[in-house]
């Protein structure tokens, strides 16, 4: 208690921006049982969701948005820092005031937060039933029934080859327009700040095919703009020795070369020329020029790439073992801008105040910002992550209010350069996808440009899933605004 106590002192102003979470939607399939999901955390975790639905809708569950409707409340959670997982207690604390009222309803806790406490989730929150970690998910309904007999479990087995391909995920909180599709799992690479090798397992590669047929379904069904997920998609790989296995499994379409994400895009791209294709995240180390390309022949590519650098000093990132330096990361910069141009979205991540980090060293990471103009970046201060390379090996020695202006620096900065980036646009004619009403007003359509960007624009005579013209007239640091043209 005295912990949690301490920890949420540290909370900044600056990090409750990152605490959003998503809900599910009302389902009346005539199901006789209600399930309620809430997901923290990335995209990833919003995407499990989807496949933990699906398997649950197999065994008898409805989704609910209402969580005094529900027979079982999942939160899917995230571990990435400390705060995260302070907001999953705070959560718990009050669906478990629910159940003191309601001794039938079952509790479950999944995803990041689950692989990491495991059984301790189980002895430090009395009334969670079930603990279930990424790779688990299959287990649910056996999990949840026998929960249901007064028996608590755990599951939180880490596999080597769980993808979820056969899984049709049920769309939830979709605007019927963009759908996220998980192509990879897990991660292999020991940045030594993130404890996400350890929450979801060694890195592995999903059938090419059973990614295509997802693909192709949602635009089957209306949907215009597909992302392709996974923590580090350049590593995606389908190689002849999984192709195996497929044979083996007696699937018809098993393919006979290495499939690598270049070729995984393109196969995507192909589906049709108004199925827009996104994709993150790009690792610095692993994009290609071969991506670039890629990304250059075809229009429904977006011309988009979040590829997070994390830090601008080469020493700095040498400690968080991200296998590139300042050089590297510029010339992967310049190479987007050579093959894609200056239209180009980038965005990225950054932690500022990594463990023995110098002023000076964080300069580097301002002037960084300043040469690549990002139109966009996630930010954050370096939250210590129990069990994590850098946890063994290195002090958290940059005191809090430190770390707290270097964030401030660092989103300053970013503040100046969205708002450059987004006056560059002023005058352009792009086309957008439009996703939906503008939150301020019924009259307004938000869509999206090929850079990611949100583009506002009147409604007129246009609808959700359409594509406009726009020519772009004005803009805020967030947000951009068009009119459409013919
Ligand atoms: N796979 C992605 C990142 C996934 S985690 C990549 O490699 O780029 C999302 C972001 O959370 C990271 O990019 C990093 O900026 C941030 N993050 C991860 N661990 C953190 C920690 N211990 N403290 C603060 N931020 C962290
Ligand atoms: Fe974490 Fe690094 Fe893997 Fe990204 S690439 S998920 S930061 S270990
Ligand atoms: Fe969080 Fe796990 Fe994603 S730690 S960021 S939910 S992979």
């Amino acid at each position: 208690m005295e912990n949690i106590i301490k920890d949420i002192d540290i909370i900044s102003a600056e990090e409750a921006q990152a605490c959003d979470y998503k809900t599910t939607e009302d389902e009346n399939t005539g199901k006789s049982k209600k399930l309620y999901i809430e997901s923290y955390g990335c995209q990833m975790n919003f995407s499990d969701s989807e496949i933990v639905a699906s398997i649950m809708k197999d065994n008898g569950f409805d989704t609910t948005s209402d969580f005094g409707q529900a027979d079982v409340i999942f939160l899917n959670t995230c571990s990435i820092r400390e705060k995260a997982e302070l907001t999953v207690r705070k959560r718990l604390s009050q669906f478990n005031n629910i159940k003191k009222n309601k001794p039938e309803l079952t509790i479950g806790v999944l995803g990041c937060m689950a692989e990491r406490l495991k059984e301790k989730l189980l002895e430090e929150e009395k009334l969670v039933d079930v603990v279930v970690g990424p790779d688990a998910y299959r287990d649910l309904p056996n999990l949840v029934s026998e929960a249901e007999e007064g028996n608590k479990g755990v599951n939180t087995f880490l596999s080597r080859e769980e993808t979820y391909a056969d899984i049709s995920p049920v769309r939830l909180n979709s605007n019927g327009v963009s759908a996220f599709i998980s192509i990879m799992r897990g991660c292999d690479n020991m940045c030594s700040f993130c404890v996400v090798p350890f929450t979801r397992g060694r890195e592995r590669s999903r059938d090419p095919h059973s990614i295509v047929k997802e693909a192709q379904e949602l635009f089957d069904r209306g949907f215009k703009e597909v992302t392709l997920l996974g923590q580090n998609v350049d590593s995606y790989k389908w190689s002849p020795e999984e192709n195996n296995k497929a044979r083996l499994n007696k699937k018809e379409d098993a393919v006979s070369t290495v499939i690598n994400f270049a070729h995984l895009l393109e196969m995507v791209a192909q589906i049709s020329p108004s199925l827009r294709v996104r994709f993150s995240t790009s690792h610095p180390k692993d994009i290609t020029d071969d991506v670039l390309y890629t990304m250059k022949k075809y229009d429904n590519i977006c011309k988009y790439i979040h590829l997070p650098v994390q830090s601008g000093n080469s020493r700095v990132l040498e400690m968080m073992n991200r296998t590139y330096d300042r050089e590297w990361y510029l010339e992967r910069v310049s190479k987007i801008r050579e093959i894609l141009g200056e239209e180009c979205g980038i965005s990225s991540d950054m932690i500022a105040g990594f463990c023995t980090e110098t002023e000076e060293e964080h300069q580097d990471t301002l002037s960084l910002m300043d040469i690549v103009k990002y139109d966009f970046s996630y930010m954050f201060y370096y939250s210590e992550r129990p069990g994590t390379l850098a946890a063994k090996k290195y002090v958290d020695d940059i005191p809090l209010d430190v770390k707290k202006k270097r964030l401030n620096d660092i989103i300053q900065k970013q503040s100046k350069l969205s708002e450059e980036r987004n006056k560059l646009d002023i005058g352009k004619i792009q086309e957008i996808l439009i996703e939906g009403e503008s939150k301020r007003s019924g009259d307004q359509l938000k869509g999206r440009n090929s850079a990611n960007k949100v583009v506002i624009i009147a409604k007129g005579n246009l609808k959700k899933g359409d594509y406009a013209r726009v020519k772009i007239t004005d803009c805020t640091p967030a947000t951009l605004f068009g009119e459409v043209v013919a």
